[in-house]
């Protein structure tokens, strides 16, 4: 470990902890965080939940986060994961559609836009939103932290294996994994 250096560590007493916590709950920024992290939850817990159209016998977890809800749709019977990010664009060019008894892992996400890098003079954050639709199949199984992006189709009975990104469609019944994905054997 070069360019390392050894530092003594004194464990806090009790008592300097307590006046940590002390010191942090009457802050302004400990406030503005609660405020914060209320509107958070509002906006991005509940809100997508409220928007998009959820099927029957659909089980969203609740750490799971729809985003852009309006635009998204969940059919029946699937079970959308821990952590699960759907990240619909800001119009319906950006929609997330998702069939019957597809069910993802934990830390799976859907992002159906990308930011522009079209011009230099503009920061990417400041450009226009590039947007295409994500739609899966029926029957679909996305593995955990697989990342599937915008413009992806995936058919029916097809499974993403855990880690995937998937940025080209997947066709049904094949079994596809790896960064970037790719067919790795189909279905028997
Ligand atoms: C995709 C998966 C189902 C494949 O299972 P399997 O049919 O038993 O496949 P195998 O283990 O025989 O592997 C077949 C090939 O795919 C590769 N492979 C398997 N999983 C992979 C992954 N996640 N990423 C990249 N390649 C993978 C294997 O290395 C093997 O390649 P090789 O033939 O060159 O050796 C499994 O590996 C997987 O990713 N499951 C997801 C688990 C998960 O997220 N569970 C959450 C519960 S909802």
């Amino acid at each position: 470990m070069k360019n390392h250096t050894q530092t003594k560590y004194t464990k806090p007493s009790s008592l300097t902890r307590f006046g940590q916590l002390l010191s942090t709950i009457f802050s302004l920024t400990y406030w503005k965080w609660t405020a914060k992290r209320f509107a958070y939850n509002a906006i991005n817990n509940v809100r997508g939940l409220r928007l998009a159209k959820i099927g029957e016998d659909t089980n969203i977890h609740p750490t799971a986060l729809i985003r852009e809800g309006e635009f998204v749709t969940i059919g029946n019977h699937c079970l959308i994961n821990h952590n699960n990010l759907i990240q619909a664009g800001k119009s319906k060019n950006g929609s997330i559609t998702i069939g019957d008894y597809v069910h993802t892992g934990a830390n799976v996400m859907m992002i159906a836009f990308n930011h522009g890098f079209y011009t230099r003079d503009i920061p990417t954050k400041q450009q226009d939103y590039l947007e295409a639709p994500i739609v899966i199949g029926n029957d679909v199984w996305i593995g955990g932290g697989s990342i599937i992006l915008a413009g992806v189709t995936i058919g029916d009975g097809a499974v993403i294996a855990a880690g995937a990104v998937v940025n080209k469609d997947v066709p049904a019944y094949t079994i596809v994994g790896g960064v970037p994905a790719k067919i790795l054997k189909n279905r028997e």
